[in-house]
C-alpha cells in the first residue's frame, strides 16, 4: 500500500451526534486564524463534489432500504475520493487540514453500530491508502446526553441521527475502543464540560502539534 507523503498536518475531529463538534470546529477556525495559519477545513461524508453527492444519498432519510454494507461502502467511497483528490495533495503541499469526521466514524458507526466488524476496517484500508490523521480529537459525551442536545432539531435530523438509542450506545463503545487502541493518535476529551474548557484543551493540544511535540 502506498504511504502518504506529507509535509502538512492532518487533524480529524470525531464524536457521537450532539457532542458539540461543530462548535469546536468554529473554535479551531478562530485558533488558526489568530495565528494566521491557513487551514483547509473539510468534512466527511463529502469534501469533494463526488463525495457531496454520495453524502446526499447516505443521509437521505427516505433511503430506508439501504443495506448496511452498502452504507459502509458509500462512506468509504466518499473517503477514497476525498483522500485522493483533496487530502493527499494538500498534505504534500504542506497544508494543515482539519477534517470533520474521518475513518474512525466508519469504524464506530458501521463497524460497531451496524456490527459489520472488521469488514469496515478492511474496506477503509483501501479508501485511506495509508493517509491517517496525525491527531484525532474525540469529543466524549454519553450518547443519551448527546441525543438530548440535538432534540428539537428534528427537521435537520438525518438517517443516522434517527437511529435508536442502542445503536448510538454501540457507536460510543466503538469510539472508546478506538481511543484505547490508538492512544498515540486519539486525544479523548470530556465533552460534558463547558464549551470554554473543551476549547482550552483542544487549543493546548493544537499548540503542541504545531510545535511538533508528541507525548
Ligand atoms: P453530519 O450531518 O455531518 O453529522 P454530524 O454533525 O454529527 O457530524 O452527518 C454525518 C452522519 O454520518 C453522522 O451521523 C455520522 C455518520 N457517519 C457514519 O456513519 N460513518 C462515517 O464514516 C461518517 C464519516 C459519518
Amino acid at each position: 500500500m502506498e504511504t502518504c507523503s506529507r509535509k502538512g498536518i492532518f487533524i480529524s475531529i470525531e464524536g457521537p451526534d450532539g457532542s458539540g463538534k461543530s462548535t469546536q470546529i468554529e473554535n479551531m477556525k478562530a485558533f488558526f486564524s489568530e495565528k494566521k495559519i491557513d487551514v483547509l477545513f473539510t468534512r466527511e461524508p463529502g469534501g469533494t463534489a463526488i463525495g457531496e453527492r454520495i453524502r446526499e444519498i447516505i443521509l437521505d432519510k427516505s433511503c430506508t432500504e439501504m443495506d448496511y454494507m452498502t452504507e459502509a461502502m458509500l462512506y468509504a467511497a466518499s473517503r477514497a475520493q476525498h483522500v485522493a483528490q483533496v487530502i493527499k495533495p494538500a498534505l504534500a503541499e504542506g497544508k494543515v487540514i482539519v477534517c470533520d469526521r474521518f475513518v474512525d466514524s466508519s469504524i464506530a458507526y458501521q463497524g460497531y453500530g451496524r456490527k459489520l466488524g472488521d469488514a469496515v476496517r478492511i474496506i477503509n484500508n483501501y479508501a485511506v491508502d495509508g493517509c491517517m490523521p496525525d491527531v484525532t480529537f474525540l469529543l466524549k459525551v454519553d450518547p443519551n446526553v448527546g441525543k438530548g442536545r440535538i432534540t428539537g432539531r428534528a427537521e435537520k435530523e438525518d438517517r443516522l441521527d434517527a437511529e435508536k438509542t442502542a445503536f448510538h450506545e454501540d457507536v460510543y463503545q466503538g469510539y472508546l475502543q478506538l481511543e484505547q487502541e490508538h492512544p498515540e493518535r486519539i486525544v479523548g476529551i470530556d465533552a460534558s464540560g463547558s464549551i470554554e474548557e473543551i476549547k482550552a484543551e483542544i487549543c493546548r493540544k493544537l499548540e503542541e502539534v504545531l510545535n511538533g511535540v508528541t507525548e
